[in-house]
């Protein structure tokens, strides 16, 4: 599988990335939305295999900032607190990340914003931050799944400590329990995928995210995907849903 260096959208400030983005007969913009453990991380992934551009999470950042609060700034570093509660993290410091790696926006290999935006203020600025830079989305992809699987997908995750690559210990094991395939890295339970936390982020997801579905929608942007299935298959109807939107 193809994996982007995301150095200047997971440092910020003056970071670059290490790899030079991939040549791509097609630059895509595109946002990806869905409810917690919808698979959008998984299917960033593959994206980023069949189309090239970089899948930029802003959950991926502030879990960086874990490891390296004093390079990520005292308003990342504490967005912790919120996110182990499964709260969604204020939409100020949200903002400020994203204009500090607007540049990300620009890069020729495309990008898939995935986790941002999540609430109305967010998508607003968003819209008006792409018109400043005279940039459009091609497509708003929102991937569905029922609740019950949500929770088994959620509860079984495990993650990457070093470089954020997404597994399952029934859907998705390692080959070496415990250990990533891709870069040999610890995996571990994330904070926020315990019962508790996953509560308050499915109702956070009902209240304040859903309602972009129709902010999208208006703009003609929403591009739906069943994402039950194997992640092969979620990939492949993705494909196709983008070609059908790409075509009307
Ligand atoms: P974030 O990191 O964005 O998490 P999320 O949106 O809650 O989404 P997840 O990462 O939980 O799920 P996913 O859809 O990517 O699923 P995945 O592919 O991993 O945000 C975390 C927190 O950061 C927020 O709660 C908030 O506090 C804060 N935050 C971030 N952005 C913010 C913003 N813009 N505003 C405010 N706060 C913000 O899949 C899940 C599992 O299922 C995996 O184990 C995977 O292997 C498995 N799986 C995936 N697909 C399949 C399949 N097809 N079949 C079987 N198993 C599958």
């Amino acid at each position: 599988m193809i994996s982007r260096d995301r150095t200047a959208w997971l440092q910020g400030g003056e970071a670059v990335c290490l790899q030079t983005p991939p040549d791509v007969s097609r630059t895509w913009r595109l946002v990806l939305l869905g409810a917690p453990g919808a698979g959008k991380g998984t299917q960033a992934q593959l994206l980023t295999s069949a189309l090239g551009a970089c899948p930029l999470s802003t959950g991926d950042v502030f879990r960086a900032a874990r490891d390296n609060p004093k390079r990520a700034g005292a308003a990342i570093a504490a967005a912790q607190t919120f996110m182990a509660r499964g709260e969604l993290v204020p939409d100020s410091v949200v903002l400020d990340l994203i204009r500090e790696r607007n540049r990300c926006l620009h890069c020729r290999g495309g990008f898939m914003l995935d986790g941002f935006p999540r609430t109305l203020p967010q998508a607003r600025a968003l819209d008006a931050l792409l018109a400043a830079e005279k940039l459009r989305l091609d497509a708003v992809i929102y991937f569905e799944v029922t609740p019950e699987l949500l929770l088994a997908r959620l509860t079984g995750r495990r993650v990457c400590t070093r470089c954020q690559a997404v597994f399952h210990i029934q859907n998705r094991p390692s080959r070496i329990d415990g250990v990533c395939d891709q870069c040999g890295g610890a995996l571990e339970q994330r904070a926020d995928d315990r019962p508790e936390a996953i509560a308050v982020r499915l109702d956070a997801y009902r209240k304040i995210t859903m309602p972009l579905l129709e902010h999208y929608r208006s703009q003609g942007l929403l591009v739906p995907v069943r994402a039950e299935g194997e992640p092969a298959e979620i990939l492949a109807r993705t494909l196709d849903a983008l070609v059908m939107h790409e075509a009307r």
